[in-house]
């Protein structure tokens, strides 16, 4: 049993298990997401993730979604909507999950509301990962990634045992096309455009807490898990 479970359950306070984690391109969403999702043992849900998963295998999705991602813009809502409302149906995510980078436009998130609402279900609580440009510009440009098991790494933050090997399954290590400079410039530029209406909205919900990325990994999961414990008071 993880952490944040035990602490739930010796307590017996409601813990909060339907989480969303958003925050600038290179925040450490997905690096959070992963590890926040392991503790609760509730399945973590990329949109990026799966996307680039669509878009490896070449799947009509996949083959749609493509081109938006690599120009770093947003791929378009119904898309992605249709991608997540499948994933969420099935019978892994009803008991809670960690959602990491979605929903990223206002009516994503108004459709994700109205599908839990069907299901008599609400999101609990939304982090808000708190990084300047400058620092998550200089995590997306050291970023390695296995394109076999999707493992991520950072050049110098978070590097491999073995120069450009996984260490899970030995296989070299990529940069994401997105990773580039021109993209990443996009990509903080479409996150500063259409993040607004998405943090008024679950602001006003009472459901935003603004964590501070910055600092080690380790570090910030700390952050991450003092904002839930307080959460469950
Ligand atoms: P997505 O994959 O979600 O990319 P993103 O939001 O741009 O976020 P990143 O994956 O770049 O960063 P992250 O915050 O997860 O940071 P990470 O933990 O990896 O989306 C990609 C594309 O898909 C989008 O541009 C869009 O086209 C499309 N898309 C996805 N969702 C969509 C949606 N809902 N609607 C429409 N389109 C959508 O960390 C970054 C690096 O920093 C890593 O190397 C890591 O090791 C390192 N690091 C992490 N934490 C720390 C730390 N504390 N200190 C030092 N280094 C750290």
């Amino acid at each position: 049993m993880g952490l944040v479970k035990a602490m739930g359950a010796m307590s017996g306070k409601k813990e909060k298990r339907r989480i969303i984690l958003i925050g600038p391109p290179g925040s450490g969403k997905g690096t959070q997401a992963a590890r926040l999702a392991e503790k609760l043992g509730v399945p973590r849900l990329s949109t990026g993730d799966l996307l680039r998963e669509h878009a490896q295998k070449g799947t009509q999705l996949g083959r749609k979604a493509e081109p938006y991602m690599a120009r770093g813009e947003l791929v378009p809502d119904e898309i992605v909507l249709e991608m997540v409302g499948q994933q969420l149906s099935e019978e892994s995510y009803r008991d809670g999950y960690v959602l990491d980078g979605f929903p990223r436009t206002l009516s994503q998130a108004e459709v994700l509301a109205r599908m839990l609402r069907e299901r008599g279900q609400e999101i609990d609580v939304v982090l808000d990962l708190e990084v300047d440009a400058r620092d998550t510009m200089r995590r997306q440009l050291g970023r390695l990634v296995c394109p076999r098991c999707g493992a991520s790494y950072h050049e110098f933050f978070r590097p491999s045992r073995e120069l450009m090997r996984c260490d899970h399954c030995g296989s070299a290590l990529v940069q994401r096309d997105d990773d580039r400079p021109a993209s990443v410039l996009e990509r903080l530029k479409v996150n500063e455009e259409q993040s607004g209406p998405v943090f008024d909205y679950y602001a006003g919900q009472g459901k935003l807490r603004t964590i501070s990325g910055t600092g080690s990994v380790d570090e910030v999961s700390s952050k991450i898990e003092q904002a839930l414990a307080k959460e469950e008071d």
